[in-house]
């Protein structure tokens, strides 16, 4: 449904798109994974033609976007990471503003306003101006006016950014929701929590290339990045540490707390446990860490996901 070939875009010398290319099927829940500076807006801006590529192209359903402009700003609506909203108007006024954009008739209009005002649970304070509003209002008006029009496509760039955690679990079963009535969406973010549990798929974006595609057990699956089962023990002394290195050579030692790493958590969790009991130590707790969508972008940059 969605192409994005070779995208390559500079802000002056600084090259911010080096050559960007994903697809997108209907339906599916896209995410664009990546830390600050990585390319996310910039992308997401040149999807939604706000911003001209230097080479490459977006196809949607076929179309060049800039040869077709009427048909995907119809079937396409965007939530920008910057809020766009008009802080003297109230939110029904603002959703006036922007679905007259949209060219959605009036009597249409207002039905729609009525049913997104309540989706977010807006209703009571239509009425208001958004310069009273808290940031995570403000936010659910901003993905609100992207919905007005019914678009079947969504980009939504860090659409929960800085908001409290009530408007963030609203804004998730909205879009739950939205996903599960089969509209296709493109989601960035640099919570990896966010993309480990909405998107079908996940491209992760580095320093304006995408260097990593798949489902999240694809991803955990092609990096090198490692499971840890971290053991607590009581009583953990330099003769009992020396021997359990001996027979685990992957490991770390910190206090009373030993890391070993694996690849295969499955077969190898009860070997490490009853080499543990053989070497005399006494385990105290046992935590399992699963590779996630950090671990796999630490394993292919060798830096944090998040500053
Ligand atoms: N208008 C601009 N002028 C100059 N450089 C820019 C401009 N917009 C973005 N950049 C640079 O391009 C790179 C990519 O920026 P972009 O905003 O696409 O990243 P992002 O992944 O959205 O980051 P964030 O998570 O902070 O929103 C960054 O190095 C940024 O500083
Ligand atoms: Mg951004």
């Amino acid at each position: 449904m969605i192409a994005i070939k070779d995208l390559k875009k500079s802000y002056n010398s600084h090259e911010a798109l080096k050559g960007i290319s994903f697809n997108i099927k209907e339906g599916e829940f896209y995410g664009l994974l990546g830390p600050n500076g990585a390319g996310k807006t910039t992308t997401i801006s040149i999807m939604s033609s706000i911003l001209t590529p230097d080479s490459g192209e977006v196809l949607i359903n076929g179309n060049n976007i800039y040869t077709h402009p009427n048909e995907s700003k119809r079937i396409i609506g965007v939530v920008p990471q910057e809020i766009a909203l008009y802080n003297e108007l109230t939110a029904e006024e603002n959703l006036w503003f922007w679905g007259g954009l949209y060219d959605v008739p009036k009597t249409e209009l207002k039905k729609r306003i009525d049913e997104v005002l309540t989706l977010f649970g807006l209703s009571e304070r239509r009425k208001d101006k958004v310069s009273t509003y808290s940031g995570g209002m403000k936010r659910r008006i901003n993905i609100a006016a992207a919905l007005l029009h019914q678009p079947r496509i969504v980009f939504m760039d860090e659409p929960t950014v800085g908001i409290d955690p009530q408007s963030r679990n609203l804004i998730f079963e909205v879009i739950e929701k939205l996903h599960s009535n089969g509209m296709t969406i493109v989601y960035t973010t640099h919570y990896m929590e966010e993309a480990e549990r909405f998107c079908d798929r996940i491209g992760i974006i580095d320093n304006g290339q995408i260097i990593a595609e798949g489902t999240l057990d694809e991803l955990r699956k092609s990096s090198s990045a490692k499971e840890t089962i971290v053991i607590t023990f009581n009583n953990l002394n330099d003769d009992k540490v020396q021997k359990i290195q001996s027979f685990w050579k992957d490991c770390n030692h910190t206090d009373d707390k030993i890391y070993f790493y694996t690849s295969d958590l499955k077969t190898e969790l009860s070997k490490i446990i009853s080499q543990c009991s053989d070497a005399g130590a006494d385990i105290h707790n046992i935590e399992i860490k699963k590779v996630n969508l950090e671990t796999v972008f630490l394993s292919l940059t060798g830096k944090q996901l998040r500053d």
